[in-house]
């Protein structure tokens, strides 16, 4: 099965796709965390997106659908896709069709986390990672059991994203607004698109998902 997660920054899209993979042993192909890790080993390409990341505003179609394409040829045929914060532009859309008919998969959902805009800025300005394992921390809604170690590894060391404070946010929900929400009308005419309430609670998230995954 391959689906995406589609929504504004902060809808959820990374909490969920984490769950999918835990639970369904999908695997999790999010073009955020893909710059992010080439922006940290100072590949080419990280060089390239670090200012545009930095700033709220789109990298080029052309070096996010490379970087879907050789991930999905890494992970193989067998396990099936989540796409997270791809596509976003009507570009991308176009690329993942192609993409994915070249390897013999097709979409089976397209997924929207529906939510309140003015309630995301809340949650990403909120939210920090364990630096050593990744686990995920939010200031009001998920704080580390103990405080200041990580729940998972015990790791003491936290960091935010530096593209996580409210100037830049603004922009992101621009782009997003202006490139990324005219792509859901290409794929409701394929029947595709399934809406699920991204304010309800992440565990009723969670079930309303799979939910549609199983039906
Ligand atoms: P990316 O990393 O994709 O960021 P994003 O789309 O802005 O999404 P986020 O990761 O911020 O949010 P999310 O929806 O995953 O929410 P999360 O689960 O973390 O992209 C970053 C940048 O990379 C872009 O700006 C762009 O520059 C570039 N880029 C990436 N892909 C690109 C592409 N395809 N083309 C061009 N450029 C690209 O949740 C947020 C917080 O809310 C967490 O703290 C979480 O705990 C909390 N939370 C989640 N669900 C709930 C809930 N139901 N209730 C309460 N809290 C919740």
């Amino acid at each position: 099965m391959n689906i995406i997660l589609l929504g504004p920054p902060g809808a959820g899209k990374g909490t969920q796709a984490s769950k999918l993979v835990e639970e369904r042993g999908m695997v999790q192909l999010s073009t955020g965390d893909m710059l992010r890790a080439a922006v940290k080993a100072g590949t080419p390409v990280g060089l390239k997106a670090k200012a545009v990341m930095d700033a709220g505003q789109l990298v080029s179609d052309e070096i996010v659908s490379d970087l879907i394409g050789d991930k999905l040829d890494e992970m193989g045929p067998d396990k099936g896709a989540i796409f997270d914060g791809y596509p976003r532009t009507a570009a991308q859309a176009e690329s993942l069709d192609a993409i994915l008919s070249a390897r013999g998969r097709s979409l089976d959902h397209v997924i929207e986390l529906d939510v309140d805009e003015d309630a995301l800025v809340e949650r990403i300005t909120g939210r920090f990672t364990c630096a050593k394992c990744g686990e995920g921390y939010h200031d009001t809604f998920k704080q580390p059991k103990a405080e200041g170690v990580c729940d998972v590894c015990g790791g003491t060391e936290f960091k935010r994203r530096p593209d996580d404070n409210a100037e830049t946010v603004r922009t992101r929900m621009a782009e997003y607004r202006a490139k990324t929400a005219p792509i859901l009308p290409i794929y409701e005419a394929r029947g595709l698109v399934k809406r699920v309430d991204g304010m309800a609670d992440m565990d009723d998230v969670a079930a309303s998902i799979a939910a549609i995954l199983d039906a």
